[in-house]
């Protein structure tokens, strides 16, 4: 088993991709800290992943709260140690021209995506370098290497996120540290909905997205927990600074 005696860590675990991911890397044997700022979210993740006969532990957490994330690391860290650090914790925003963006959306979608993964990476990196290994794995998106109309906001705190995951494998990785980012397209979780409900007709909408995708369909959150795995365990053991694209072929279409 890939992550047997290691202690994964995720935030945003307690829906879509975060979910995926716990279930995913908690059958490979990882103990899963489970983080969300949605307490009934994470602890259903919790039971999910004992009802499939692994271990995990819930602990609430705004990751835009510098202070706290580090409290939370360092006691998951010291109770459990820490191998892997998931930083998958994201919001979306409506569909808005860039001059129309409203300064109250565009401080809450860089503080969760931006700050939040910059929080993650602070609080995980000295447990990681000062055991001499470990891997972050960001969730990034196709808009880290898009820009996507209506989606300035989105898009920037992507882009940055995947530029801050280059920047962190490139210095840490003399310590065995890996940093890396999986960028998804579309995805069938509720943030992927929210964007759908936000058209005058979601499901024309979600139909035409659909066919723009090679497979001709979205993709599903284990798809992406995949990915997420991989990059997080030693198999991806010479993988750093990489975007990883999981997005049925989209982009290159
Ligand atoms: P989701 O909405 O199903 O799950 C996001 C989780 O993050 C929720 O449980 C929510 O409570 C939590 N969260 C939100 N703000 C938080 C905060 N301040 N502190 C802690 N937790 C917080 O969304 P999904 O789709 O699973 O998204 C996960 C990641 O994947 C996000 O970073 C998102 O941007 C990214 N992504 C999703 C895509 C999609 O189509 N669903 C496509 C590309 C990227």
């Amino acid at each position: 088993m890939r992550f047997e005696n290691d202690t994964v860590f995720i935030t945003g675990a307690g829906s879509g991709i975060g979910r995926a991911t716990a279930l995913k890397v908690a059958r490979e044997g990882a103990f899963v800290v489970a983080t969300d700022i949605n307490e009934d979210g994470g602890r259903e993740t919790v039971d999910a992943v004992e009802d499939a006969g692994g271990d995990a532990a819930f602990h609430e957490l705004d990751v835009t709260d510098a202070d706290e994330f580090k409290a939370v690391v360092e006691t998951a860290a010291d109770e459990y140690g820490l191998d892997a650090m998931i930083n998958n914790a994201g919001v979306g925003h409506p569909p808005a021209y860039t001059e129309d963006v409203t300064e109250t959306t565009f401080e809450y979608v860089l503080d969760v995506n931006l700050r939040g993964v910059w929080n993650g990476c602070q609080a995980a990196l000295p447990h990681l370098k000062s055991q001499g290994e470990g891997a972050i794995v960001n969730v990034g998106s196709l808009a880290s290497f898009l820009g996507l109309p209506k989606q300035a906001v989105y898009s920037l705190t992507k882009g940055a996120v995947l530029n801050l995951t280059r920047a962190i494998a490139s210095e840490a990785g003399r310590d065995g540290v890996r940093a890396n980012a999986v960028c998804p397209g579309f995805i069938e979780t509720p943030l992927g909905d929210q964007f759908f409900q936000s058209k005058r007709d979601p499901e024309k909408a979600k139909a035409e997205t659909e066919k723009q995708y090679p497979l001709g369909r979205l993709g599903e959150p284990e798809e992406v927990a995949d990915a997420i795995a991989f990059l997080a365990s030693d198999e991806a053991s010479f993988v750093s600074g990489h975007g990883l694209v999981v997005d049925g072929g989209f982009s290159v279409s």
